[in-house]
């Protein structure tokens, strides 16, 4: 039998299309197309994982935003290695990727910072990610800081938050069978191209 998988050399178009379907079908059954678990590694070896969301993907790699000095922010600059993890449910469709991190250019990242809501601007500042509060009111009081600072004037990006790309060296489809007969088709990166094979699920 010849399954979809045969039909694509390409996993980031692949990708693509999965994720374009993924985002046409309605919120309330899928609130975060672009949502991801994100798997990172400290120095100890020891792995953790969290959800942020896609931003952007092309043939260079997967990317997201974060503060560099978050925990995920502080790991990823260390191992320069993560793994993602998509599942759109009502499709039946698991995608898993794992690669080498690079940080996205200050254009780049200066671009998407201008897109987002002010509130979240100033949030990007007053966040100091993963880090320990003192007292309940830290937050609302660091916010509050930030909007007086920059009342009437353009948010600059700042300089710890910024973009990561994931550039893929495997990339996995599974995708949901009757019997539980799931289809995985995985591809491996070898030098410009791919290697593609089916595993048993
Ligand atoms: C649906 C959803 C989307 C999220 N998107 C992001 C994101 O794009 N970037 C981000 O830094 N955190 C995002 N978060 C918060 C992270 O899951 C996490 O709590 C935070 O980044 C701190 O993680 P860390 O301490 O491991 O660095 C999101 C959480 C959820 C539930």
């Amino acid at each position: 039998m010849t399954s979809r998988a045969a039909q694509h050399d390409d996993p980031i178009a692949r990708f693509q299309t999965l994720l374009d379907d993924a985002k046409s079908i309605p919120r309330d059954r899928l609130p975060e197309p672009t949502a991801f678990a994100l798997g990172t590694v400290d120095e100890r070896g020891h792995p953790s994982v969290r959800i942020v969301l896609l931003k952007a993907v092309d043939d260079r790699g997967f990317v997201f935003y974060t503060n560099y000095e978050s925990r995920k922010g502080r790991e990823l600059l260390g191992a320069k290695r993560a793994a993602m993890c998509f599942h759109w449910q009502p499709m039946e469709v698991q995608v898993r990727v794992e690669g080498l991190v690079e940080t996205v250019s200050e254009a780049e990242a200066d671009a998407y910072f201008a897109s987002r809501a002010r509130g979240s601007q100033i949030g990007a500042w007053a966040s100091l990610q993963s880090q320990s509060m003192s007292s309940d009111d830290d937050l609302d009081r660091r916010v509050a800081e930030v909007e007086a600072r920059y009342a009437g004037a353009v948010v600059p990006r700042p300089p710890h938050w910024s973009g990561f790309r994931i550039v893929p060296e495997r990339i996995e489809f599974w995708k949901g069978m009757p019997s539980r007969l799931h289809v995985r088709n995985v591809y491996t990166r070898q030098g410009s191209g791919w290697l593609t094979e089916r595993l048993y699920p």
